[in-house]
């Protein structure tokens, strides 16, 4: 890569919003970029590499938009050098970063993949060389296929061999890596991926969604045990989406369907891993789906292990109403299908992804963790970002909308901050334009423009105001 605009950042005028920004924040917070390996890496017929459920899937004519897919997308798999320097000169403390299963283990289980090993280690070397704290999700949704093959996470097992890779990932990187996030949005794995089928693998069944979601958190406490017995410094933590859940009017009915919405994205989560138990209403709101026969005595306990942080991934509020179930027949229903509806607002700024942006969403979901569970862990926000319609112009790209939404959503956790409740840091999603699941690569959210065709990394001017941000923090601390 020897374009210029590779490595260079163009002059932008400063901007005032980004010093007065980073005088708000908390002492001592940190400020980050996310990606995720299936969404960057490449090359993935490489190294030993095994196949994983988003190969399958993406490959699956139908399942992703235009039928694009992982095998290429940013190629960060030779590039990741050049990453790394682009991450050095926006002066982030930290990288978030995750590990690909497939990468290390190819079938899921047995010894580890030298070359894949190798890489990771490579990859952790880059960054500590440049300054940059790894910090490492192990699952970022891309399951061995064989794993899958052999029942996937609605199957008890796979919590077991998650723990036993865990614990491998550990023993490759723990000498240099010392931060750990197990899970990124088991949400999305369960209820995206064996609920609506929207991703993969691609199941719609209710019930064994709801087992995934279980398996996937007691994965979780059993990864977060097992770490702690062999490295009682390590920080350990999960990451969650959740979201800030209000009903749109006062009715009665309105307000019965935000706590069923609350239900499905955030207390069925959060309930297990920060309270030990179930939401009240799931046995009743799935009773006709499933007797939950899977959650064994002791299975609480485990996936309420104790955290050094919480993870939160958070990109628009939900506002609810009630509407008619899709499907009148409980036995029947989708996981999601909850009599609830989330429009849009006449009044709302929306995405590229069709999401509303609200920056008050993220202080307000901050509030609600706080008072919900009183022993709350310290929070990180470990993404954070909107997709915006970039386009190169004369050499650059201008996204404004991209500047006052991060602008507007680190403003909303400084007020969470003041509020009281404890903030760490906050990772923006993301670095790079990257493979953006089902949307594909048609959905951009990086500070960086990728040109899928050559590779060609090209900063926008988010990238400028938000290594204008991380500068002044640092001045500022
Ligand atoms: C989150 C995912 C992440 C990215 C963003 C836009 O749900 O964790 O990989 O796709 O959405």
């Amino acid at each position: 890569m020897n374009d210029a605009a590779t490595t260079t950042t163009r002059q932008r005028p400063e901007h005032a919003s980004a010093r007065e920004t980073a005088a708000l924040l908390p002492a001592g917070f940190e400020l980050g970029v996310a990606m995720a390996s299936y969404q960057i890496e490449g090359a993935v017929h490489e190294g030993g590499r095994g196949r994983s459920i988003w190969d399958t899937f993406s490959h699956t004519p139908g399942a992703v938009a235009r039928g694009e897919t992982g095998d290429v997308a940013c190629d960060h798999y030779h590039r990741y050098r050049e990453d790394v320097a682009l991450m050095a000169e926006l002066g982030v403390d930290a990288y978030r970063l995750s590990v690909a299963w497939p990468r290390l283990q190819p079938d899921g289980t047995g010894p580890v993949n030298r070359a894949g090993a190798d890489f990771y280690s490579r990859l952790v070397d880059e960054l500590l060389g440049a300054g940059i704290t790894p910090v490492v999700t192990l699952y970022h949704w891309d399951l061995p296929q064989a794993l899958e093959d052999a029942g996937g996470w609605p199957v008890r097992d796979t919590a077991l061999r998650f723990a036993d890779y865990a614990v491998t990932v550990q023993e490759l990187l723990g000498d240099r890596v010392h931060r750990w996030i197990t899970l990124n949005e088991p949400y999305c794995s369960a209820v995206l991926g064996y609920g609506t089928g929207r991703h993969a693998p691609g199941v719609r069944d209710a019930g064994r969604s709801l087992a995934a979601a279980h398996h996937l958190l007691l994965g979780h406490g059993l990864a977060v045990e097992a770490m702690r017995g062999r490295d009682r410094d390590g920080d350990y933590g999960i990451t969650l989406n959740l979201e800030p859940v209000s009903a749109l009017t006062d009715r009665e009915e309105d307000r019965a369907a935000a706590r069923r919405s609350l239900t499905l994205s955030n207390l069925l989560f959060t309930e297990p891993v920060l309270a030990g138990t179930y939401p009240e209403d799931a046995r009743r709101l799935w009773s006709a789906v499933t007797d939950f026969s899977f959650v064994r005595d002791g299975d609480l306990e485990t996936t309420s292990a104790e955290l050094d942080f919480l993870g939160v991934n958070y990109y628009f509020p939900a506002r609810v109403r009630a509407v008619p179930h899709r499907e009148p027949d409980p036995a029947l229903r989708a996981v999601d299908d909850l009599g609830v509806a989330t429009p849009l607002l006449a009044d709302d700024e929306v995405t590229e992804m069709g999401w509303p942006v609200e920056a008050d969403g993220l202080r307000r979901l901050m509030v609600w963790l706080r008072e919900t569970y009183p022993a709350l862990p310290p929070v990180l926000v470990t993404e954070n970002g909107r997709a915006c319609a970039d386009v190169v112009v004369d050499g650059a790209v201008d996204d404004p909308e991209r500047i006052g939404y991060i602008d507007g959503h680190l403003r909303a956790l400084a007020q969470a901050a003041e509020a009281g409740v404890e903030v760490r840091g906050y990772f923006t999603w993301t670095l790079l334009d990257n493979f953006e699941w089902a949307e594909g690569y048609a959905r951009r959210f990086g500070l960086v423009h990728v040109d899928f065709e050559t590779q060609a990394r090209l900063p926008k001017a988010s990238f400028s105001w938000y290594r204008e941000l991380v500068a002044a923090r640092a001045g500022s601390a």
